[in-house]
């Protein structure tokens, strides 16, 4: 049917694209669905204001998970490693880099067959080069190993459910290994997975090739590569009380390493906002309290924004432009973006992402699962104006690292004028009108959730690695 159609699998979180070759299957009968529910979208409950009251409560160490300095140690290694990648040419951090405060600092990142950081990265050359940019922004990764996170990437796909048994809900389902420390733990299984960010294509090396038939086929082929590396056995042994031997590692010890790594290195909360909810009243300037009064209070951003890590998790729709390769997920003809929906297969879901938590924005431009909006005014006027900030906006302001044989690609899911209306079709925000000086107060406020330390991190990059490839 499909040349290259992927499995169920691979497909649910990897994102092929298939708009080449599915485009023929006729967008008009998707667009009639959607002219139906449009009215029961329209219809959902827009975010009620919050008050003053609701600051949260200043977050502490054991509001967070513990994990083994040890493991940490090692995960720090791991989460450098190109030999997790299919053809060992991309690292975690490469799309979360500790020079990027934890993400790529572009809009849609490149994955496996290119090289370079950020925008300096280029899609490669020859029978390797890139088929696509990554469908969505790499985001950065402070505190999620607080306790209260529950869901994992811009559409929850990983969430911390029982529904099969095992902790998690997972494009893994049953398949999931037992004995993942955390909810950061499960998510270290799928990118090493997917095609576009670290696996390769079918037919480039073996995990590729077991990643287009499930994703737990993947897990033994990179344990045995770690087990194979001499210098990593005696840190394994010594991080884990059950390894004893090198045949003893498996993907378990190695995801609950790098989560053990991203938990303590990203955990930061010494902004001024944290020491003004420890009871500082002059941690904040004069402009950041009136933003902060203004999130808090008359303007509502905490009605999403809310709770320890500034967001209640739950999805909402914001109406940002669509760009990149979209991604696919079952029965879908064209390749977009759903968002939620692609996960809970329900309708009133339909681009809605989960609100980002917030310390250490400043930090991390783009903005948005996309990374659409260049800068923190840019994306707090889109909140105050989605629709016409999504009619004025324009492709320069993406960050994408040029890629020539992309560039007739990337905006065409920008030109599909009917997917734009469904888009906008599902906001879910009506904030109230907010003046420029407004404005500026709630970016300085935006400002203060820097931590005083955050780009101190206590490990920060390796020199080198176990495997003696190079590291970004
Ligand atoms: C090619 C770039 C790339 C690589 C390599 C990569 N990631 Fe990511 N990461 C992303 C993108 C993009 C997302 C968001 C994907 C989505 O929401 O669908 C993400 C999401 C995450 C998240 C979820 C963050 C959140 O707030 O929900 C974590 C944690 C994470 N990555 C850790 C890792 C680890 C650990 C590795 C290595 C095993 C890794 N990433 C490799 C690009 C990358
Ligand atoms: C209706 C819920 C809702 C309200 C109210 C809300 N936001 Fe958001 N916010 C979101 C969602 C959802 C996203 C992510 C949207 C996406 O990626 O498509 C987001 C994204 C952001 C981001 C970008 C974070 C990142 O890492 O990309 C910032 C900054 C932000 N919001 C600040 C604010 C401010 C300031 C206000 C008040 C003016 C506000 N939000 C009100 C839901 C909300």
């Amino acid at each position: 049917m499909m040349d290259r159609e992927k499995s169920a699998w691979s497909r649910s979180w990897s994102g092929r694209n298939l708009m080449g070759t599915r485009k023929a299957i006729g967008e008009s009968r998707m667009t009639s669905v959607f002219a139906t529910l449009r009215a029961c979208l329209l219809s959902l409950a827009l975010a009620t204001p919050a008050m003053a009251t609701d600051l949260p409560d200043p977050l502490t160490l054991d509001d967070f998970l513990q994990f083994d300095p040890a493991q940490a140690k090692l995960g720090q290694l791991l989460f450098y490693d190109k030999i997790l990648s299919g053809n060992r040419n991309i690292a975690c951090a490469t799309c979360h880099h500790h020079d990027l405060n934890s993400a790529d600092g572009v809009s849609l990142g490149v994955g496996e067959g290119g090289s370079g950081l950020g925008m300096n990265r280029t899609g490669g050359a020859g029978a390797d080069r890139i088929e696509e940019r990554v469908p969505r922004n790499a985001p950065a990764l402070w505190n999620l190993g607080h306790k209260d996170v529950r869901f994992m990437f811009h559409d929850g796909r990983v969430e911390v459910s029982e529904d099969f048994g095992n902790g998690f809900r997972t494009p893994a389902w049953i398949f999931l290994p037992e004995g993942l420390n955390s909810l950061l733990a499960a998510q270290v299984l799928f990118p090493v997975g997917s095609e576009t960010e670290m696996a390769g294509q079918p037919g480039e090396n073996a995990i590729a090739g077991a990643a287009y038939d499930a994703p737990h086929y993947v897990w033994p082929l990179i344990s045995e590569r770690v087990r194979e590396i001499d210098a990593y056995v005696p840190l394994f042994t010594e991080a884990f009380d059950h390894v004893n031997e090198a045949s003893d590692i498996t993907i378990v010890e190695i995801a609950n390493a790098i989560a053990a790594f991203t938990a303590i290195e990203f955990r930061n909360f010494d902004s001024p906002f944290d020491k003004y909810l420890g009871g500082d009243e002059d941690a904040l300037t004069a402009a950041q309290k009136r933003g902060m009064d203004l999130f808090y209070g008359e303007v509502g951003c905490s009605g999403c924004h809310a709770g320890p890590l500034m967001s209640d998790q739950s999805f909402r729709g914001l109406g940002l432009p669509p760009f990149g390769p979209g991604l696919t997920f079952l029965n879908d003809p064209i390749a977009r973006d759903v968002g939620r929906m692609a996960i809970s297969d329900k309708l009133e879901d339909a681009y809605r992402f989960r609100v980002p938590f917030l310390r250490n924005v400043a930090l991390t431009a783009p903005y948005g699962h996309n990374g659409a909006m260049p800068t923190l005014e840019a994306m707090v006027r889109h909140h105050l104006n989605p629709r016409e900030s999504n009619a004025k906006w324009r492709s320069e302001m993406a960050k994408l690292p040029p890629v020539p044989w992309l560039a007739s690609e990337d905006f065409a899911l920008r030109e599909k004028t009917a997917e734009n209306d469904r888009i906008l079709a599902s906001i879910d925000i009506d904030l109230p009108p907010v003046s420029d000086a407004e404005i500026a107060d709630i970016v300085a406020f935006l400002h203060s959730l820097t931590g005083e330390t955050a780009l101190d991190r206590p490990m920060g990059r390796p020199e080198t690695v176990p495997s003696g490839l190079p590291v970004d």
